[in-house]
């Protein structure tokens, strides 16, 4: 069966007022709100901790954003029980069913387009654009794993005289939802959505620093009217609750997005069956890049300036499909390291409230401080900042990082090699295309890359060598769209299918086939 039509959900053009003065008036009215307390949801009852999570605005770390209950061992153990004692009759809904409710969500979102923006720059510190996209994405999510269910509830006959065959799909079970505070509503509503669309429930665990955001979508999900159960929303600390959610013998299926150390660390654990178990868990882990532009000597350096500008410093630098690398041919770098310095320096560094900031904070002071931390430490190894910028007095406030560019960086250097996840960029040089791409392949990540040139032929080569799950050629390497850019990696960047693509849903369902003899 061919998928259905899908339609993305465009983003709002903050050049028309009326779509600024709706953003602005969400900020105001989200603004008069900050501070609450979140408790967790359990089987649709409200559960208050003893200790908290303090949300704080990383623009200025004075304001607190929520107090959000932390979850004990405890309330792990009762969040799986929920789930477990929903599974059954959500199970049996009919997949079409289940895919409208979905789509209500997606509905609601819409509804709540600039409100839940507006929670998001506050609770991470995202630019307005970033922030609309955001919502638009985990709209999509909805919209279009809703879709591809309803496409692969349809069993496939393969009948033979004498004998037939049906292939259908039965959801797993219960799914831990593990998510990162970078994409803080799309990523986890997306792995939220493919999950009960499937027919699975959830246990919902946001990131610690966006579970305000997390909690909006808990209320979402709620308000359209899912049952009870069905999604439990279980914020807390991922060093302490992780390893029992993780380890249960009732979840079938860990979906997490977030870094390689705890990924890697999730499906060791998930790997150890214990007596109790009746399946082996299944992991899906998106994580980290180290993802390079390659800048060809023929390149638009207007446009190659502005891609990898973007690419390398839009939302701070924290998006696991940021550029860190800028790879350029010899014959083009000079010119293009000037060029990318001019532009960069005029990027304005601001408040996210702010509809004119470009690039905010980090998300938090370990953030910061991690971040400093590496720019010192390159500083220290004597490799040569092209561009710090200045910051103003804005770090009084908030968790800034200056963006800053290294170049002439050796591209075996820590600095060339490992996430960074902040506005930092790497300038390398390269002799050549070949030599451009043996760089660009030397890390062990293997997500987004990108490559600018006016060759047909250096085209050619790169797409068939450049080692990445996503490969952009001539334009930025951010903003994967759902459908258009099925978004994921491999190597040690992630196991799983592409997000928002053809072969997504199915990781959440177990293929069972049936022969009858007639
Ligand atoms: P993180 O790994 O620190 O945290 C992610 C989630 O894991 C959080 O909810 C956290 O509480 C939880 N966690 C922490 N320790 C745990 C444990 N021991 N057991 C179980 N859960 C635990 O990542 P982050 O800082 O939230 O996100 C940034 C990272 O995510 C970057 O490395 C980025 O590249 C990656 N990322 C990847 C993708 C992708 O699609 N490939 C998308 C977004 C972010
Ligand atoms: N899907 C996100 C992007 O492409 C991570 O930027």
């Amino acid at each position: 069966t061919p998928m259905p039509e899908f339609v993305n959900e465009p983003l709002t053009d903050f050049s028309r007022p009326e779509s600024r003065d709706a953003m602005q008036q969400a900020i105001d009215e989200v603004e008069s709100q900050l501070g609450e307390d979140y408790p967790l949801v359990i089987g649709g009852r409200r559960i208050d901790t003893r200790e908290m999570i303090i949300s704080r605005n990383p623009a200025d770390s004075a304001q607190v954003v929520g107090k959000v209950a932390s979850a004990t061992d405890d309330d792990v153990l009762n969040a799986i029980d929920a789930a477990r004692d929903a599974f059954r009759l959500w199970a049996a809904t009919e997949a079409n069913y289940r895919a409208e409710y979905v789509e209500l969500i997606a509905d609601k979102m819409r509804e709540r387009r600039f409100e839940l923006a507006a929670w998001m720059v506050f609770e991470c510190g995202k630019p307005w654009a970033d922030a609309d996209a955001d919502v638009a994405e985990a709209i999509d999510f909805c919209n279009y794993y809703a879709g591809h269910m309803r496409t692969l509830a349809e069993p496939q006959q393969c009948d033979v005289p004498g004998e037939e065959n049906t292939y259908f799909y039965k959801p797993r079970g219960v799914v831990a939802v593990i998510a990162p505070w970078n994409f803080p509503l799309a990523i986890l509503t997306g792995m939220t959505a493919a999950a009960i669309v499937a027919g699975n429930t959830v246990i919902m665990k946001p990131a610690e620093q966006s579970s305000v955001i997390a909690s909006k979508l808990m209320e979402i999900i709620e308000d359209v009217g899912i049952d009870r159960g069905v999604v439990n929303y279980l914020p807390g600390v991922g060093e302490d609750i992780g390893a029992d959610l993780v380890g249960s013998p009732d979840i079938a299926l860990i979906a997490f997005t977030g870094s390689q150390e705890v990924g890697l660390a999730i499906n060791e654990q998930a790997s150890v069956a214990d007596d109790r178990q009746l399946s082996v868990k299944r992991v899906i882990a998106e994580m980290g890049g180290k993802n390079a532009i390659i800048v060809d000597e023929d390149a638009d350096l207007d446009e190659a300036v502005v891609g990898v500008m973007h690419s390398a410093f839009g939302y701070s630098g924290q998006k696991c499909s940021a550029c860190s690398r800028a790879i350029v041919h010899e014959a083009a770098y000079d010119d293009f390291l000037q060029r990318l310095v001019g532009a960069t320096e005029s990027l304005k560094i601001g408040k996210p409230t702010d509809p004119a900031t470009a690039v905010g904070p980090v998300i938090d002071e370990e953030a910061q401080q991690r971040i400093l931390e590496t720019i010192s430490e390159a500083k220290e190894e004597e490799i040569e900042v092209a561009l710090e910028c200045d910051l103003g007095d804005l770090a009084e406030s908030g968790y800034y990082v200056p963006p800053t560019i290294f170049c002439d960086v050796d591209p075996d250097s820590t600095l060339a090699q490992e996430e960074i996840f902040g506005p930092v960029l790497a300038v390398i040089r390269a002799a050549d295309i070949d030599e451009a791409l043996e760089i660009a392949n030397g890390t062990r990540y293997a997500l987004t890359g990108g490559v600018f040139s006016r060759s047909p032929e250096t085209l050619k080569r790169v797409r068939q060598r450049f080692d990445v799950g996503n490969l952009y050629l001539n334009r930025g390497i951010t903003g994967a769209m759902v459908n258009r850019q099925p978004f994921g990696g491999f190597r040690m960047s992630g196991i799983g299918s592409k997000t928002g693509g053809p072969d997504y849903l199915q990781q959440f369902l177990l293929p069972v086939n049936v022969t009858e003899n007639t």
